[in-house]
């Protein structure tokens, strides 16, 4: 029984069997077939914050797989009814995984610890490993394979970032983060990435230029995040100069992808003249939510009774 709370729960090879059972999935279900591999089994949904991918991805997932899933906010009282050992061990006892999105990484963790069922990190404030699941098996699509690709992310190196950064590590990916100082990684995390991934290619700069050179894929997201938007001016004077822009996208590798989590906030991040331009891939990038989740959950179930 395994947890993925970040993507240091998975090997790199155990990513590239993820991928390929998105691969094989996603294959099926464009010639229409729709394998019910996990019939009678019940994901839960346990959401603290609001989402329209991560939620409607998995729940769709869940429905092509056989199986069913239940959606859970505010009214189960996680945290608030009862203790997270109680919680935690009640709700594995009904279902066969939990996806949760909450606002502390602490608190899933907690859920974690008590749950005997896998349980799935649907965002915290410093991760969101399904987004980074799909997101190079985004970049794989578009080029072919992954090694020595450079990736470049700018703006806030925020819970996507980070979960982008151990993906590209373990993936052989390149990474380039641009964020001005007080918005970087911080030396704990960078601390951690150099010691599990000792082998990673990774530049974190203040020069969002320097991050694009050579990249084929420049990717951001909002400089706010989910919790953060009594900070959004403050924040949005700090990362002014760290919009994705065409002017930027030029310096970028010529065949280089726009890639973004979304939601998005045109004109702070972005410009829509990138994101709604031709270099722009997020329908594609946000419709692999669907299959690399149904991968995840087919690799994590398969293994459970
Ligand atoms: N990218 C993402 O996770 O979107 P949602 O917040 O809509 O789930
Ligand atoms: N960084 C954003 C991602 C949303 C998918 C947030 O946490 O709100």
């Amino acid at each position: 029984m395994r947890h993925v709370l970040t993507l240091f729960d998975l090997t790199s090879a155990e990513i590239e069997e993820i991928s390929e059972i998105t691969e094989d999935l996603k294959t099926k279900l464009a010639q229409g077939v729709r394998e019910p591999l996990f019939p009678g089994r019940v994901l839960a949904l346990l959401f603290e914050k609001q989402s329209l991918r991560t939620r409607v991805s998995f729940e769709t997932a869940m429905a092509h797989l056989g199986g069913n899933s239940l959606f859970l906010g505010k009214d189960v009282g996680w945290g608030e009814r009862e203790s997270a050992a109680d919680f935690g061990q009640v709700l594995g006892e009904y279902v066969d995984a939990v996806v949760c999105r909450a606002n502390s990484h602490a608190k899933v963790e907690a859920l974690a610890e008590h749950c005997n069922r896998p349980v799935i990190n649907g965002l915290t404030d410093t991760s969101h490993p399904c987004q980074a699941l799909a997101d190079l098996y985004t970049l794989r699509e578009l080029h072919g394979s992954l090694t020595g690709l450079r990736l470049a992310y700018v703006g806030d190196a925020n819970n996507v970032a980070r979960s982008l950064a151990i993906a590209c590590g373990k993936l052989g990916v390149e990474f380039a983060v641009a964020a001005p100082d007080g918005y970087q990684f911080d030396t704990e995390f960078l601390t951690e990435l150099e010691k599990k991934l000792p082998t990673m290619s990774l530049v974190q700069t203040t020069d969002p230029h320097e991050a694009v050179a050579g990249a084929v894929a420049v990717y951001t997201d909002v400089w706010a995040s989910m919790g953060q938007e009594g900070e959004r001016e403050e924040r949005a004077r700090a990362l002014a100069g760290y919009q994705v822009n065409s002017g930027l996208m030029k310096q970028a590798a010529s065949e280089a992808c726009f890639l973004h989590c979304l939601p998005a906030r045109r004109g702070e991040e972005v410009t829509a003249e990138v994101i709604d331009g031709p270099r722009s891939a997020i329908v594609q990038e946000a419709g692999n939510r669907l299959h690399a989740q149904k991968g995840l959950l087919a690799w994590l179930l398969r293994s459970t009774g």
